[in-house]
């Protein structure tokens, strides 16, 4: 039987410090990585650049569809322009996480996030990458934090890039966020039953990184002993 390159498939709300988390355990695993909110976030700002309405889902599907985007060198470019920081804009994860509830944009992006599962194996973050791209991922991880841990992260990050920020407002966007990317009819955030929970409320990087990778060598034993 063909060995299935393995995956280890990270979601969970945002802010929750997933994408860092997922990075350093790619890193140690010498794995890809996939940021799969970086592709709904490049969708918002190509339909941004184009002024197309959030609320023209044929359009913003045909967008997703052709997106011409490249992830190079730690940075992300779309019709070769570096917009690394562009898609990290508030407005931008605001119009992401609007669009990502039409099922035709989530299905554009579907097999482009399918394409990042790669020899040695992969690791990806986001809110469906366990229920719906990748099903049958090695390892599950259901990451959250609660919502005040996870706006004193934002504003801290915002804070030391020299961005001026409201704790109050970021709590409400982020629970508005919360609220929509939870209660879309496809895809919406939730963990699954076979994902195991990890809440970083009161956890440093390096001990979910550290929690990550002991699953996963975990499983990764079971599996050696059984074959
Ligand atoms: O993880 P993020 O904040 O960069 O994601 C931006 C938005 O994209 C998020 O609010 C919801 C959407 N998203 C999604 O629906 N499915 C994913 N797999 C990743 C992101």
């Amino acid at each position: 039987m063909m060995k299935q390159i393995p995956v280890i498939a990270i979601d969970g709300p945002s802010a929750s410090g997933k994408g860092t988390v997922a990075q350093l355990v790619a890193k140690s695993l010498g794995f890809h990585y996939l940021d799969s909110g970086a592709l709904y976030r490049l969708v918002a700002l190509k339909a941004t650049q184009l002024n197309i309405a959030s609320t023209d889902q044929i359009l913003l599907a045909t967008i997703a569809k052709n997106l011409n985007i490249e992830f190079k060198n730690q940075e992300i470019y779309l019709d070769d322009c570096i917009v690394t920081q562009d898609i990290r804009a508030e407005q931008c994860g605001i119009l992401a996480s609007q669009l990502a509830a039409y099922p035709q944009v989530r299905e554009a992006l579907t097999e482009r996030q399918r394409k990042f599962c790669q020899p040695p194996g992969l690791v990806a973050d986001g809110r469906d990458m366990g229920s719906t791209i990748f099903p049958h991922a090695l390892l599950k991880v259901f990451l959250t934090a609660s919502a005040e841990i996870r706006a004193q992260r934002r504003l801290k990050q915002l804070m030391e890039k020299g961005i001026d920020a409201n704790i109050d407002i970021l709590l409400h966007d982020i629970q508005k966020r919360d609220e929509r990317d939870s209660n879309r009819s496809v895809a919406p955030l939730k963990q699954e039953i076979d994902a195991r929970l990890l809440d970083t409320t009161s956890l440093t990087i390096s001990e979910a990184q550290h929690q990550v990778l002991s699953w996963y060598n975990e499983i990764e034993q079971k599996n050696r002993a059984w074959t």
